[in-house]
Parts: structure tokens; C-alpha cells; sequence
């Protein structure tokens, strides 16, 4: 009761405070693309990306709000379900500019991080998949288990909902003609390091997202 009313306030005052550097998303579209036979038909993992060709932020506003924006105004409730509705599940957008935080209440995406920082998605020294780097955006899930129960069944239940999270992503592109993949390589480390998470934030999965190479 307290979280919704919370995330309400949120919606209704904008409580963070913006910066220069913060983007304003456009309204999503959420009447587009295929149906969702037709989309369900479409899903598949594609690491081939066309390189030269950027996300709108039209596009990416619905990307995000498909993965996890509040698709009802009046209690707070998300396009993803969550368990226990713990809402634990944050979308970090990566492309070329930097890392942002998605803030689904407002909207908009908050600048956590300067520059080009796609390596730390695409793996670590001792494994990399080097087409991440293709793909003009990412979106990364990371669970935050002090929204959580704790314990290892909450874990587990984190992880169901980053991929819950990851599914609306793909669906999402499938019906737009996007191209992404579910991926769990990741540096963990290093997105921690860099976005000053602590170890209570869990950078589970990431969706590299761009239009499909010709
Ligand atoms: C939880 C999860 C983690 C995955 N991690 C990776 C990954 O790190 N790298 C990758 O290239 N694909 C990854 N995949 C994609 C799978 O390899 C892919 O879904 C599978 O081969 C089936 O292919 P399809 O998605 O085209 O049906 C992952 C998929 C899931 C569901």
C-alpha cells in the first residue's frame, strides 16, 4: 500500500530532479505492430544487427514501457508482473551516450553514466560476445533484492521476473521489427563499479536491441 502510494506520488510530483543530461521520452505507442500470433510467430534470437541504423526515441520509449512501464495509472501496476507485485526489476538503457536509468514514473531516462559502456554487457575478459557491440542499444534488468523477501526462493523469483521482463522485450520486437536476444553474459562487476550499484542490486539479463542487419 505504501509503494503504490509512493510510486502515485512519484508519478504526480516527479520527485527526482532533473538534469541537463536526463531524457524526456515521448509518449509510447501502444497500438502498434503485429499481432500477437503473428509476433509470437516472429521471436527469435538474432546477434545481427544492422550497425548504422539508431533507435528513435519514439521507439525506444515503447521498447522500455513494453519491458516494464506502468500500463495502469490508477494502482501503479507494470506491463511485467512481478512477484508479490515487489516491482524489484529496473531497466538500464545503453547506447553510445551512456547508461540511463529508465524512470517508468516519469517517463524519462535518468543519466547514470558518461559514454559508450556496451562492453560490459557484451561479457567479460574470460568470455564476450563481441555483436552486442553491433546493436545501437541495450537494456539491462538488474533485480534489487531489498524490494524482495530475500532468501533463495526470492532469488529465484528475481530471476523469473528478469525474464518476464526480457520476454516483453522480445515481443515487443518482434511485433516492430526489431531485432534482439535474451542474454545472461554480462560483467556483473563492472556494471556494479560503474553504476554505483551495491551488492543488493543483481544485474541479471540484457536485451541488445537494434534493427536487424540487411
Ligand atoms: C535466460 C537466458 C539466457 C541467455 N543467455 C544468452 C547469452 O548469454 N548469449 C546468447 O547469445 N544467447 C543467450 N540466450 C539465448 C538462447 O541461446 C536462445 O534463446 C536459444 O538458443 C533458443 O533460440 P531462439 O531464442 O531463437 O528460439 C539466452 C536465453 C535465455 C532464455
Amino acid at each position: 500500500m505504501i509503494r503504490k502510494a509512493l510510486i502515485l506520488l512519484s508519478l504526480m510530483t516527479n520527485s527526482y530532479t532533473i538534469s541537463a543530461a536526463d531524457i524526456a521520452l515521448p509518449r509510447p505507442e501502444t497500438s502498434g505492430g503485429l499481432p500477437t500470433g503473428r509476433a509470437l510467430e516472429m521471436r527469435r534470437s538474432t546477434r545481427e544487427f544492422d550497425k548504422e541504423r539508431a533507435l528513435s526515441t519514439e521507439v525506444v520509449s515503447s521498447l522500455l514501457w513494453a519491458c516494464c512501464g506502468i500500463n495502469r495509472p490508477a494502482d501503479a501496476h507494470r506491463t511485467n508482473p512481478t512477484a508479490m507485485n515487489w516491482q524489484e526489476i529496473d531497466a538500464y538503457y545503453f547506447d553510445s551516450t551512456g547508461v540511463y536509468l529508465y524512470d517508468f514514473a516519469a517517463n524519462r531516462l535518468i543519466k547514470k553514466a558518461d559514454g559508450d559502456h556496451r562492453r560490459l554487457l557484451a561479457g567479460t575478459a574470460e568470455f564476450s560476445q563481441n555483436f552486442v557491440l553491433d546493436a545501437p542499444a541495450a537494456i539491462l534488468l538488474v533485480a534489487e533484492m531489498n524490494r524482495t523477501a530475500g532468501g533463495e526462493r526470492a532469488s529465484m523469483m528475481a530471476a523469473a521476473d528478469a525474464g518476464i521482463a526480457s520476454q516483453n522485450i522480445n515481443i515487443y520486437c518482434a511485433a516492430n521489427g526489431l531485432a534482439t536476444v535474451t542474454r545472461a553474459t554480462l560483467d556483473a562487476d563492472g556494471i556494479r563499479k560503474l553504476l554505483g550499484l551495491p551488492q543488493s542490486a543483481l544485474p541479471l539479463l540484457n536485451n541488445p536491441v537494434g534493427y536487424p542487419a540487411q
